[in-house]
């Protein structure tokens, strides 16, 4: 179905495309933190729906009217924040910001500036936050559905969703079973991590990190992935090549000798992607550092590399994510005291 030439629609047909694909099913979650919560039926109907938005690319659908979205990002982000923001948009939601640089750093506490924001009965509010686990405890005191998009170096659900749905798209199946996945970079510090290899292992993938020891956590195996030093070694037979970036702001130069040493040891080129399989794709979350982390010759539309296809997904999976939740915020808001 060509979606992209309408730029409005109402209750039209695509969205009763939308309603048949959907069926009575609902997410079992209104808040969404960690992918831990996310069950298989979960993550089928977030995939259903998900394609089928993807069908209606640039529509802007008209049921989510009087819902809003506030956007807290109390750390930076593009692809992140304006996609989160543009899906909402697209479902007639009305949304706005509140930045890093605003009362979190004249001192207020993050649940006082998540309850304010809370006070507009907000249907969403989408937090990314420098340190761990304050979606998770905004979730618990707020009564907007909260949505983390990046939590310090815990988790960053909705990437590991929209890198799911690239992966499975690619594969053409419906888990990545006997499929291999290869991690590699700054594994220690990276968000992205915590929700893909969660993810990964719930797909049956067999998961591969490949990183200088100083970036990996301590208790690496209890995630049930292969640990490799050496990436040459880690790439052969990979399925899916997954590069991360060296995450400064984290403090991670000082895991390292240099940038460009690293970049000789670990950073993905022509060269180390052939050791991969002949039909395998490199994937990134974005921002790449180029030449750090993935060399100039791959460019963004090199035919193995994916990155820009998972931007395209995060745009479905949001829109989706967001559909479903939306329609959960009717009379099923959550109970809780306002302290
Ligand atoms: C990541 C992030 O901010 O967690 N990017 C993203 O959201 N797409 C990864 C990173 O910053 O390296």
């Amino acid at each position: 179905m060509d979606g992209t030439k309408k730029d409005f629609i109402s209750l039209g047909a695509e969205h009763s495309h939308l309603l048949t694909v959907r069926g009575k099913r609902d997410l079992s979650f209104f808040d969404l933190y960690s992918v831990s919560q996310v069950t298989h039926s979960d993550l089928s109907l977030l995939y259903d729906v998900a394609r089928a938005f993807r069908e209606y690319k640039t529509y802007k659908f008209s049921f989510n009217k009087g819902i809003s979205q506030i956007n807290a990002f109390f750390e930076a982000s593009t692809r992140t924040m304006s996609s989160f923001d543009l899906a909402a948009k697209q479902l007639s939601m009305d949304t706005t910001s509140v930045s890093g640089n605003s009362s979190i750093q004249k001192g207020e506490s993050y649940l006082d500036t998540v309850q304010t924001v809370d006070s507009y009965n907000v249907g969403v509010i989408i937090i990314r936050s420098k340190e761990s686990g304050v979606a998770e405890m905004a979730a618990r005191h707020a009564q907007a559905s909260i949505v983390n998009a990046g939590d310090g170096w815990h988790e960053h659900p909705t990437q590991a969703l929209l890198d799911g749905l690239t992966m499975l798209d690619h594969a053409k199946t419906k888990d990545l079973k006997g499929k291999i996945v290869v991690i590699v970079g700054d594994i220690v510090h990276s968000r992205v991590f915590g929700s893909l290899v969660r993810l990964l292992k719930m797909l049956k993938a067999e998961v591969r990190v490949a990183a200088p020891q100083t970036l990996l956590p301590k208790h690496i195996e209890k995630f049930g992935v292969k640990t490799y030093y050496v990436v040459e070694e880690a790439l052969a037979g990979a399925d899916f090549v997954y590069a991360l970036r060296v995450q400064g702001e984290r403090g991670a130069n000082g895991f390292i000798p240099t940038l460009r040493e690293y970049s000789k040891m670990f950073g993905i080129s022509r060269k180390r992607l052939d050791l991969a399989n002949k039909d395998a794709i490199l994937m990134h979350p974005g921002p790449v550092i180029r030449d750090i982390d993935v060399h100039s010759a791959l460019s963004a539309v090199d035919h193995q590399s994916h990155i820009l296809r998972q931007v395209e997904n995060g745009m479905a999976v949001r829109k989706a994510l967001l559909w479903l939740i939306a329609d959960r915020l009717d009379g099923k808001k959550k109970t809780f005291s306002r302290k």
